[in-house]
C-alpha cells in the first residue's frame, strides 16, 4: 500500500477564483504532473449537497471546476480525475463508516459545532436546519478518502480536522476487522500563499471578495483596480508587507520581479501603476488557460468524457477494495 498517495475533493459550490488557484489548484497540478506522483482528484458533488439546494448551481460548478483543472493543464491521462458521484462504492462505504464512527467524535466536527452555536447564538434550537448530512459529512470525506487509499491529502486548515477523523476511523476499522485502510495525514503547504480578496480579508466566496479565476480581460482588469489600497499619492513611499496588491504581485511573479516591485514601492509607485502591471502580470499567466477554459465550457461532451474515463480508472480501484470490505464485515454473499 502507497503512503505517497495524493488525494483531494473540490466542493462543487462555486466558481475558482484567483486564490483557489494560487493556494490549491496550481501547486497540485505541479505536484500531479512530477514524474512518480500517484493523485487523485475529485469533485466532490455528494459533499455540494449539504449546503447547497440548487441542482443547476452544482450542476454548472462541475463543470466550471473540472474544465478549470483540465484547461490550466491538469494531465488527466496520468491523475485520475473523476467525480465522487460516479463511484457508488463511495457512499456505500459512507454506511459501513458510519457505523464505526463515533458519534462522540462527529459532535467535535467543526462545521456541526459551527452551525449549532450560530443557532444559539440566534436562540434557536440548537439542531435548527441541521441536516443529518452536515452531522456525517466527516464520514462521507474518509470514505473518500479510505476508498483510495489516499495517504497525502492536500487540505485548507479548516480541514485538517476532518482528516485526523479519517485516520480516527479508519484505525478503529483496521482493528475491528482487516488492516485494509491506509493512515491518511493532511498536508497543509506553509510555502503556498494564502491570497487576500478585494477587501485585504483571505479571498473567499463569504467574504465576497474574489477575483473569479477566468474573468476576460476588461472585466479582470476592473476586478484588480478595485482591490483596496490606501490613500498615499505617487512619489509617497509605500509598503509592500501592508499592500493586498503587492502580495497577489507575489503570488505570481518570479523572485526577481517581486524585489523588483519591492523597490518600486519604496520609490513611491503610484497605485494605479502598480494595478496596472498586475493585471498584466495576472493576464500573462492565465490568458491562454482562459481560452482553452472558454473551449471546454462549450464542449461539456467532452468534460464529461474525460470524467467517464476517470471514473472507470478509479472504479479499478474502488471495487475491489469494496468487495474486501464488505467480506471483512460479514455482508454480502454466504457462499465461501
Ligand atoms: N470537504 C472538503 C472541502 O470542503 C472537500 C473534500 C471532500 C475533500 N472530500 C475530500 C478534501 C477528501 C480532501 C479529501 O474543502
Amino acid at each position: 500500500m502507497s503512503t505517497e498517495r495524493v488525494l483531494t475533493g473540490i466542493t462543487t459550490t462555486g466558481t475558482p477564483h484567483l486564490g483557489n488557484y494560487v493556494g490549491a489548484i496550481r501547486p497540485s497540478i505541479e505536484a500531479a504532473n512530477t514524474a512518480g506522483a500517484e493523485s487523485f482528484f475529485f469533485l466532490a458533488d455528494y459533499h455540494a449537497l449539504i449546503k447547497c439546494q440548487d441542482p443547476a448551481l452544482i450542476r454548472q460548478s462541475s463543470k466550471e471546476i473540472a474544465a478549470t483543472w483540465m484547461a490550466l493543464g491538469l494531465d488527466t491521462q496520468k491523475a485520475v480525475f473523476y467525480r465522487q458521484s460516479d463511484i457508488p462504492q463511495i457512499p456505500e462505504l459512507t454506511w459501513i463508516l458510519c457505523c464505526n464512527a463515533a458519534k462522540g467524535l462527529m459532535n467535535r466536527a467543526h462545521a456541526y459545532k459551527a452551525a449549532v452555536s450560530a443557532n444559539e447564538e440566534a436562540g434557536e434550537d440548537p439542531d435548527h436546519a441541521v441536516t443529518v448530512g452536515l452531522f456525517s459529512y466527516p464520514v462521507l470525506m474518509a470514505a473518500d478518502i479510505l476508498m483510495f487509499n489516499g495517504g497525502k491529502i492536500p487540505v485548507g486548515r479548516d480541514q485538517i480536522q476532518h482528516v485526523e477523523m479519517a485516520r480516527d476511523i479508519a484505525q478503529r476499522f483496521n482493528h475491528n476487522f482487516e488492516d485494509l485502510f491506509t493512515l491518511p495525514e493532511a498536508v497543509v503547504d506553509d510555502s503556498v500563499a494564502v491570497l487576500q480578496g478585494l477587501d485585504g480579508r483571505k479571498m473567499s466566496k463569504s467574504y465576497n471578495n474574489t477575483i473569479p479565476l477566468f474573468l476576460e480581460e476588461k472585466p479582470l482588469r476592473k476586478a484588480i483596480n478595485k482591490i483596496k489600497t490606501n490613500l498615499l499619492e505617487p512619489g509617497e513611499p509605500k509598503d509592500p508587507d501592508e499592500s493586498t496588491v503587492f502580495q497577489v504581485w507575489a503570488a505570481f511573479a518570479s523572485e526577481s520581479e517581486t524585489e523588483r516591485m519591492r523597490d518600486e514601492f519604496a520609490n513611491g509607485i503610484a497605485w494605479g501603476e502598480a494595478k496596472k502591471q498586475l493585471f498584466e502580470l495576472v493576464n500573462n499567466e492565465l490568458a491562454d488557460a482562459r481560452v482553452r477554459y472558454r473551449e471546454l465550457l462549450n464542449d461539456p461532451e467532452h468534460i464529461e468524457r474525460v470524467l467517464q474515463a476517470g471514473a472507470q480508472r478509479a472504479r479499478d480501484y474502488s471495487v475491489p477494495l469494496m468487495e474486501k470490505v464488505r467480506a471483512a464485515v460479514g455482508i454480502g454473499s454466504i457462499v465461501g
